[in-house]
């Protein structure tokens, strides 16, 4: 079982910490972890050219392209963050615009369909639901069909700060989650609402006269 974790910032903080949790107790069963940060994630310049030419030529491949190979050859991701002002970081966002081009209505990659996606955050108080079904959106335009969501309001700043109490129910939660992606690691298919979004997609490539890179893609694939 191969996971690729995507961390937003570095190795501090709450939801650094609870992905940590996870990936331990994943690693405890035999799973192969690399983990990623991007904080440093440069910003999209919205220059199309991963959509219209090639995704080499995005000026900012070279950081990316060790993450997205990571991705496209794991089992199972993992991206996590913090909430910031009831949306995910900006740093996260700025790598995940990176794979717009690899979205269903694009060029999705074939194997992201059998693939198994988690999505952690932490906020003080309200926000922390909204960023994983943030995170959980982009899995499954990806074309990931299953998005494991872990999310903690936690009143707390740092992870020193969070009481005993609310460590010991995350960590109830972090162990059940981790149980049910070795239940169903390896089993998934795409469910009813990822067939019919890829369907939708299909009929608009089949008229695509506007993109023929995103067209010769999906012939390739043998899915027009
Ligand atoms: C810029 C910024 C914006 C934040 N916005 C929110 C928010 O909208 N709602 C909330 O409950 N907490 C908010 N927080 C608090 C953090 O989400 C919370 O402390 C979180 O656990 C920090 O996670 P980390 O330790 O992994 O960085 C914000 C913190 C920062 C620095």
């Amino acid at each position: 079982m191969k996971i690729t974790a995507i961390h937003s910032r570095g190795s501090k903080g709450s939801t650094f910490s609870i992905a940590r949790l996870l990936l331990d107790e994943l690693e405890k069963k035999g799973a192969e972890v690399t983990e990623f940060s991007v904080q440093s994630a440069s910003p999209c310049i919205g220059c199309f050219r991963c959509f219209t030419k090639d995704e080499k030529q995005c000026p900012h491949r070279l950081e990316n392209v060790p993450i997205i190979e990571s991705i496209e050859s794991a089992d199972i991701v993992l991206i996590d963050s913090p909430c910031y002002g009831m949306g995910m970081s900006g740093q996260l966002k700025c790598f995940l615009d990176h794979l717009c081009y690899r979205w269903m209505s694009h060029r999705p990659h074939p194997l992201m369909f059998s693939k198994i996606a988690v999505a952690i955050s932490t906020a003080a108080g309200m926000g922390a639901g909204k960023v994983t079904k943030d995170i959980a959106l982009h899995f499954f335009y990806l074309g990931i069909p299953f998005t494991f969501r872990l999310a903690f309001s936690i009143q707390a700043m740092s992870w020193d700060e969070v009481s005993a109490t609310k460590k010991e129910h995350i960590r109830r939660k972090v162990d059940k989650t981790a149980r049910n992606i070795i239940a169903k690691s390896g089993k998934i298919k795409p469910g009813l609402k990822s067939r019919f979004m890829f369907a939708m997609m299909r009929l608009m490539q089949k008229r695509n006269t506007w993109n023929p890179v995103d067209k010769s893609h999906w012939e390739a694939n043998g899915w027009v």
